[in-house]
């Protein structure tokens, strides 16, 4: 990457518009941060954003028609990502996703090959398409039993099966940082003409330096989505959404994002975007260097730990679900299991370190360009104590004493019958699902009840059901109930985790559709 003058003509814009201090009569109605007192007393907390929060005037472009400082800018980071065309969203990955389902799936029936493990926008896009989903089994890592995209055979076998499939939508890099390479993947969707759709929502980073993984682009996908504000530098709901080849409609994908995105887009945050390329441009991959050095240094600390480890490709000696990690992602768990991800999570906190997410048994840390010195000694002074504890500790379920007060109840019950990580995924009957319609029908009360969890086997879930984070569904509207997945609820239950779209947000009972009124297992409604 050759070093350039640092450019960045959207935010530019704006600030000569901040500093011009112009009357304003358009909106915003908050008159560039005036409607709030404390402006005036020289808090900027939030007017600062304020002052740049400005609309569709002279000079600051359209982001639906653009033609000038948002058009370069986008053209700018284009070239950064090596797209051919690259669009601005202001609704994050979420709005990238809508778009790219809706314009590939154009006709209500059409069909879309996609990994079951998909955030729920993707879900939702499939709803709003009126399309039918095609679900291909994820490879499942042998060490940890996390899932990354379906293998090269499974997608052969999809293609085969659904000639008319208007192409596959996968997810890579998964919430964890992990991955396998998506270029075998990309080759095959071409050899069949069809495209190539990445969630790449966590690997914005992807590709900008030789120490991180390949991009998907440069693997070849056709259409990827990127949340810019996850593991590059944007302002959150900031994410970017590149095309490249011709078997995408770059005019349909632009009339789809006007559809899901606001005709008012918030100029702060397309200004960050702007900014995070522009901060990537200028420097180069030198942007990432000191990044990379912490993680080297996170790496030897975590190293001398005695119970805190951390996922590394290759240690199932089985590298085709799992060979590729990002290294600013640290999924750390206790080597021995007794301490649950959640209980890590907890522990971690209360010594000022927060993570990303937890599970069963890991605890995520995402680590970027802006992580400093200081939050990297603080990490590993907790993680050092921490560690200590979990030797020297008697905690158990009969004895809860400990330093730490475990407010999450029951976060280390064991409830009968644990996931097997080693079992494989017992929900994928097989590899590739038969066609699953989605639209947004709802479902009359009539036709639903509410079951216990425990009970729940065996029944055809009313709702969705999305732990978040990682915002992947583990029950969508219609979707039969494992005793997997029933086990699955049940530990969430005890975990007291946060789930999405749930009537009883406790889980202690879900919705159902009643014995002899689900309907015939192909068309799923939202509730
Ligand atoms: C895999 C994946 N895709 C898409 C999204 C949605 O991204 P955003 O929050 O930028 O809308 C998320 C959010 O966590 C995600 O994890």
């Amino acid at each position: 990457m050759t070093e350039r003058k640092f450019k960045a003509p959207l935010f530019e814009a704006l600030r000569k518009y901040k500093a011009r201090k112009d009357a304003s009569f358009h909106v915003p109605g908050h008159k560039d941060g005036q409607a709030y007192p404390c402006m005036k007393q020289n808090d900027d907390t939030l007017t600062g954003v304020m002052e740049i929060d400005t609309t569709e005037i002279t000079g600051t472009d359209d982001l639906h028609h653009p033609e000038g400082v948002i058009r370069e800018a986008q053209e700018l980071a284009a070239d950064l990502f090596g797209a051919e065309e690259t669009f601005f969203l202001v609704g994050g990955s979420t709005a990238g996703n809508l778009a790219l389902i809706l314009s590939v799936c154009t006709t209500p029936g059409d069909v879309l090959l996609v990994q079951r493990n998909v955030h729920k926008s993707v879900i939702h896009g499939f709803m709003l398409a009126n399309a039918n989903a095609v679900f291909l089994e994820p490879q499942q890592d042998a060490s940890s039993g996390l899932m990354t995209i379906p293998s090269e055979e499974t997608v052969r076998k999809a293609l085969h099966r659904y000639p008319d499939a208007k192409g596959l939508l996968v997810t890579s890099p998964n919430y964890y940082g992990m991955g396998a390479s998506l270029f075998p993947l990309a080759k095959l969707c071409h050899a069949n003409g069809v495209p190539l759709l990445v969630d790449e929502a966590h690997g914005a980073h992807y590709g900008l330096h030789p120490d991180l993984p390949k991009s998907a682009l440069e693997a070849g996908a056709d259409g990827v989505v990127q949340s810019t504000h996850k593991m590059l530098t944007a302002m959150t709901m900031g994410a970017m959404l590149h095309v490249q080849g011709n078997l995408l409609n770059v005019n349909v994908i632009r009339q789809r994002l006007a559809m899901v995105q606001s005709s008012s887009p918030s100029y702060p945050i397309m200004a960050s975007l702007d900014l995070s390329r522009g901060m990537i441009q200028s420097q180069g991959s030198d942007f990432f260097t000191e990044g990379l050095a912490l993680v080297e240094q996170l790496i030897e600390g975590i190293g001398d730990l005695q119970r805190i480890h951390f996922l590394k490709p290759g240690a199932s000696g089985d590298n085709d679900a799992y060979s590729i990690q990002d290294p600013f992602k640290f999924v750390l768990y206790d080597e021995e299991g007794q301490w649950s991800g959640y209980k890590l999570q907890v522990t971690l906190e209360a010594e000022g370190c927060i993570p990303e997410m937890s599970d069963d048994h890991y605890v995520v840390l995402a680590l970027s360009s802006a992580t400093s010195q200081g939050d990297i000694v603080r990490l590993l002074n907790a993680l050092r104590k921490i560690d200590h504890l979990m030797q020297v500790s008697t905690w158990n379920i009969e004895n809860k004493e400990d330093i730490y007060d475990d407010t999450q109840k029951g976060l280390d019950i064991e409830v009968e019958a644990e996931i097997d990580l080693d079992q494989g995924n017992s929900r994928y009957a097989e590899a590739v699902s038969d066609k699953v319609h989605f639209d947004l029908r709802i479902v009359a009360a009539e036709e639903i009840e509410s079951v216990r969890v425990e009970e729940c086997e065996g029944r055809q879930a009313a709702e969705m059901i999305i732990p978040y984070p990682p915002g992947i569904p583990i029950l969508y509207p219609g979707e039969p109930i494992s005793a997997r997945t029933a086990n699955q609820l049940v530990r969430l239950k005890y975990a007291g985790a946060k789930c999405q779209g749930t009537a009883d947000p406790t889980l202690t009972t879900i919705q159902v559709h009643r014995i002899g009124t689900a309907q015939d297992g192909q068309r799923q409604g939202l509730l």
